[in-house]
């Protein structure tokens, strides 16, 4: 993964570099023209590929390839920047992807747009690729909040890397709320087939949807619901509304904490699921928390796996979540088996395009 995105950033520099030929002839380009004798062409080849393998942080050589269109500005993107840009009735979505995602992303941006809440996305670029792609195609909806996470660091049990990259989204959702914003927190394996917001009834601090298999009655209720056998909930911690509230502060704090205590395991970094439920046990009390309707937030489990109840429920699905199922492709196979895999015949709806 981590090769294919030195090749992706090397590309990005060649194919920007095309235009600067002889004929070309704006300022900024004659001004570095002594640079592009033979000679000094190769030594900053060169230099871009031994910076761009060794260092895929750094940026670009500042004035390199000025313009209005250069990509290294994006690195000094700041979060509170980007929020304040996309958000909208002061409510952002977000999403953390990094660049093997970005089908995912794609397809789960048509389905936003289908509902015209599209606008409000910013994409939480966890590489360089993917905040240079997105911005790219689609100017100011991306940002990357340093450090990029870093494999070798991320992995050192203990380590304030490994601290850092696990806590990473209950630290950035903690940073929006502070900045005053409400939230909306989807992993991008999912699909919009209607508007969310319509759910997200009351004044609730967070809101967030049940990820067990088994089917509830229709109008069940909105508390948190009892432990299940490991005593926790089996809340998911793939689709949460916040909103900017002391109580919604508290719960993402909680997680953290909870999130630094957990005991390592390989699975550990991508699965920050029971220190929210978690955090959402111990916080139960002081805070406002709402379960959104199964029948229209279902689990993977229920959605795919059972016939009958998507018959039964048929018209009341929001957002469908691809998950209990393992494997990039497999995910895929069951979006398109089901209709559900949009970037093939309808990447012109995404604000990104094709990809
Ligand atoms: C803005 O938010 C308020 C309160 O959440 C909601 O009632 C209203 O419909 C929203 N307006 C738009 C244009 O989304
Ligand atoms: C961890 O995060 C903090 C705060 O964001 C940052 O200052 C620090 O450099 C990070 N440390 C590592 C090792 O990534
Ligand atoms: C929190 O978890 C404990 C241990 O499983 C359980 O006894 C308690 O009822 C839970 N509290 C809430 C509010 O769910
Ligand atoms: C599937 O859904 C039906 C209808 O809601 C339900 O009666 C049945 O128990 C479910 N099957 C499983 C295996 O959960």
């Amino acid at each position: 993964m981590s090769s294919s995105l030195h090749q992706r950033q090397q590309q990005n520099l060649l194919s920007n570099s095309y235009p600067i030929s002889p004929r070309s002839s704006s300022n900024s380009q004659q001004r570095s023209i002594s640079l592009f004798s033979p000679t000094g062409i190769i030594i900053l080849l060169s230099l871009m590929v031994v910076f761009g393998v060794f260092f895929p942080w750094m940026d670009i050589p500042d004035g390199f390839f000025s313009g209005s269109n250069s990509l290294s500005k994006w690195k000094d993107y700041t979060l509170s920047q980007a929020v304040s840009f996309v958000a909208k009735n002061r409510t952002v979505i977000v999403c953390a992807v990094s660049q093997p995602y970005l089908p995912f992303l794609n397809n789960w941006l048509i389905s936003i747009s289908r509902q015209k809440h599209q606008e409000k996305v910013l994409v939480i670029a966890e590489d360089y690729a993917t905040l240079y792609k997105v911005n790219q195609k689609w100017p100011g909806h991306a940002v990357l909040i340093p450090p990029a996470p870093d494999a070798q660091r991320a992995h050192k049990f203990g380590s304030e890397g490994f601290f850092n990259f696990t806590s990473r989204r209950p630290r950035h959702l903690l940073h929006i709320l502070e900045l005053g914003y409400n939230v909306m927190y989807n992993d991008v394996d999912m699909v919009w087939l209607g508007d969310p917001f319509t759910y997200l009834q009351g004044n609730h601090d967070v809101y967030f949807t049940d990820d067990m298999a088994a089917v509830k009655p229709l109008k069940h209720s909105h508390a948190l619901p009892p432990p299940g056998k490991k005593g926790r909930t089996y809340i998911c911690s793939c689709m949460i509304f916040l909103r900017p509230t002391s109580g919604a502060k508290l719960v993402m704090t909680k997680w953290i904490e909870e999130l630094q205590v957990q005991p390592w395991s390989k699975k550990a970094k991508a699965n920050d699921q029971p220190g929210f439920n978690w955090a959402l046990n111990k916080t139960a009390g002081e805070v406002d928390l709402y379960l959104l309707p199964q029948a229209a937030f279902p689990s993977g489990g229920l959605y795919f796996k059972n016939q009958t109840w998507v018959e039964e429920t048929k018209g009341l699905h929001v957002i469908v979540h691809n998950n209990y199922i393992v494997g990039f492709e497999k995910k895929i196979k069951r979006f398109r088996d089901f209709g559900l895999w949009l970037v093939d015949d309808h990447a012109n709806e995404s604000p990104l395009g094709k990809l």
